[in-house]
């Protein structure tokens, strides 16, 4: 049996942190006690490159104005091009204070009010906000499930694509919640029909680094010089290295006249570049933690194995939606035969355990519920032991 080097087993008490899921879930959702697997960071110790670069920088003492390092860059061009195989230019990349606001960037530099967007629903709540906080409108080009498995459906998207006021696609890739890791081939349809229609595509390429083994994730700018021309992609070291709360990300952009757009909205809002940790943090995280991401991937995948297997043996009835990438785990409860407000008290009153509710993700998303399973496999179990008993119980 492999030993892990770093001890994911650990737990670690986040309370008394201000962290948002161990001292922000009760008071989010009003109730007491509750076991807090919803919000999508990790409770593990970041690496340990990161934290001595923290303090190293921390320890200077003077914490003035400061700029990216040119390693910075070097650092981030290396990791695409090792670990992912998409050579990136410096002159392409843009810092933003995390990919959500990259994302809203984007859609200002690049629609105007009541401009559709197209979003892949189920997917990551703050897309429809975002949408909706810039006063554009959402297009849906549901997902479709079947046997287990969310494919996109094209045929719906050509039909979406058509409409006159479609600017903009926000692609989730690797797909939250659904965990979809999009093949090559589903993003050349997908990057072709957007093409067709002058759509350009926001890339939203976060969970990138955490992709199962036997499957790959595809920088959607890679696969052409066309659809590199026609592309946002935002990504970030955050759930990789489990960094969010520096609010450190990357927004990269090959087409020059794109660029030009992008750089006026972002001067507009005053961001020109990250805290000051950020260059020691970035470098670190992509030149020394290779081996720490390799190994959280394997209890990762450990842990993905652990809840499949409880849930099998215990409630075959929920259906584990097997992702293919990221922590977060969509689990379809409709064979229960509960309504949503009956699942809410199970898990929420009953079982006390928060998990983020599949109809926040918009349509398709009733009757499914999003869990987070990036925690020491103790607590996983405590939660999936609190989850069954409270069904039991109720039923
Ligand atoms: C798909 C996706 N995009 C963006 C974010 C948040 O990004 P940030 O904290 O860098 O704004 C998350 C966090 O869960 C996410 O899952």
């Amino acid at each position: 049996m492999k030993v892990n080097h770093w001890n994911f087993d650990e737990v670690i008490d986040r309370k008394n942190t201000c962290s948002s899921k161990w001292d922000g879930t009760d008071r989010f959702f009003q109730k007491k006690n509750l076991l807090p697997m919803w919000v999508a960071d990790m409770d593990f110790l970041s690496p340990r490159p990161i934290i001595d670069a923290i303090i190293r920088r921390a320890e200077h003492g003077v914490f003035g104005y400061t700029f990216l390092s040119p390693e910075y860059y070097k650092a981030l061009i290396n990791w695409f091009q090792r670990r992912h195989n998409w050579p990136i230019e410096k002159k392409w990349i843009f810092s933003a204070p995390g990919v959500l606001p990259g994302l809203s960037f984007s859609v200002q530099a690049f629609s105007k009010p009541g401009d559709k967007i197209i979003v892949q629903n189920p997917v990551y709540t703050p897309f429809y906000q975002i949408i909706k906080n810039n006063a554009r409108k959402r297009l849906l080009n549901p997902l479709k499930l079947s046997n287990g498995h969310y494919e996109m459906d094209f045929k719906d998207l050509r039909a979406k694509a058509r409409h006159p006021r479609a600017k903009l696609m926000i692609l989730c890739n690797p797909h939250n919640p659904t965990g979809r890791v999009w093949t090559r081939e589903e993003l050349i349809t997908l990057g072709e029909i957007c093409l067709e229609n002058q759509i350009l595509v926001i890339a939203d390429e976060i969970h990138c680094d955490l992709v199962y083994s036997g499957y790959k994730y595809t920088p959607f700018a890679s696969i052409s010089d066309e659809f590199a021309q026609n592309c946002i992609i935002c990504n970030s070291p955050s759930k990789t290295f489990n960094i969010p709360s520096l609010k450190l990300a990357n927004v990269i952009i090959p087409n020059a006249q794109l660029r030009t757009k992008f750089s006026r909205i972002r001067q507009s809002h005053h961001i020109t570049t990250l805290n000051c940790f950020a260059s020691s943090v970035l470098e670190a995280a992509y030149n020394e933690c290779e081996e720490w991401l390799d190994e959280l991937k394997v209890y990762l995948k450990e842990n993905l194995e652990f809840l499949k297997h409880f849930i099998k043996e215990k409630i075959p009835e929920i259906k584990v939606i097997e992702p293919e990438g990221t922590y977060l785990v969509w689990l379809d409860f409709r064979g229960l035969g509960f309504d949503s407000k009956e699942i809410t008290k199970i898990l929420f009153d009953n079982a006390k355990v928060a998990l983020w509710e599949g109809h926040l993700f918009g349509k398709g998303g009733t009757g499914f519920e999003r869990i987070n399973i990036a925690c020491p496999r103790s607590i996983l179990s405590e939660g999936l032991n609190r989850i069954v008993k409270a069904i039991k119980e109720f039923s």
